[in-house]
């Protein structure tokens, strides 16, 4: 089934611009590639299949045609925002726009969409200029053995996860609604205003987790974000301890 356009026009509010394509390298790529020729704030790219998805690190991001909710948004914020920032925004943004559908989903650091403790969506935050384009691939129906063997354990999709029907369409249009209205708080007040969110949605909060720092390695049983010092506390022993957040995290 091919994405309804006129679904996710109706559920979105104005200022977006959508493109549609059946098929498509990259929706980053083209995002990227719209930004530089000057496309404004709340440019979309959409398609239903992509040929040569990315992941974070260099990772391939791939899904059947039509099984999942595959976008990028074009953000020109008001005001510069550090890529951290953005990290964090975009976690919180996708996590609260899901749950105005009814799913109860967290977040893993930096921004992996969690459900019932697999990851359903993934986000690649790029930028060029003064642009910033956010892409989110999130699985809707991807059968379990369409996920690759090395990930099948850890990785899910919406409509077995939850309770709720899944309609691609209105999973898109709220995550993409959720994005910007973090965006927003965020131009406007700061990171300190999507803070609370992401601790409350941090699916590493009480998990064993590894932080490696540059000043080595810490094993310890959770972490939250500081919210002034905008650092990692690791839980360990009785105390915490502080990691930077350019430390690479993962559970153990
Ligand atoms: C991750 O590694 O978790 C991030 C995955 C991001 C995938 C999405 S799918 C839509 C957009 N276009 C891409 O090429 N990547 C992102």
């Amino acid at each position: 089934m091919t994405l309804d356009l006129t679904k996710i026009t109706q559920q979105l509010g104005k200022g977006f611009s959508l493109e549609y394509h059946p098929e498509l390298a990259s929706t980053n790529d083209r995002a990227l590639e719209l930004a530089r020729a000057g496309a404004s704030h709340g440019t979309v790219v959409v398609t239903d299949f992509q040929t040569a998805g990315r992941g974070r690190r260099g990772a391939v991001w791939s899904a059947p045609a039509g099984s999942s909710a595959l976008f990028s948004v074009l953000l020109r914020p008001a005001v510069p925002i550090p890529t951290h920032h953005l990290a964090i925004l975009s976690g919180v943004g996708a996590v609260e726009g899901l749950q105005t559908l009814g799913i109860s989903a967290k977040i893993k650091w930096p921004n992996d969409v969690m459900v019932e403790d697999r990851k359903v969506a993934g986000i690649l935050i790029e930028t060029t200029g003064d642009a910033v384009v956010i892409g989110c691939g999130i699985n809707c129906t991807v059968p379990e053995e369409a996920f690759p063997a090395e990930i099948r354990q850890r990785a899910g999709s919406l409509h077995t996860l939850t309770d709720t029907t899944i309609q691609r369409e209105a999973v898109l249009a709220a995550v993409l609604t959720g994005f910007c209205e973090a965006l927003s708080r965020v131009e406007a007040g700061g990171i300190i205003k999507v803070l609370y969110a992401w601790n409350s949605a941090n699916w590493l909060s009480r998990r064993k987790v590894r932080v490696s720092g540059p000043m080595g390695v810490v094993e310890g049983d959770g972490l939250f974000l500081d919210g002034r010092k905008l650092i990692f506390h690791v839980f360990k022993d009785c105390g915490v301890v502080p990691m930077p957040l350019s430390s690479a995290v993962e559970a153990r």
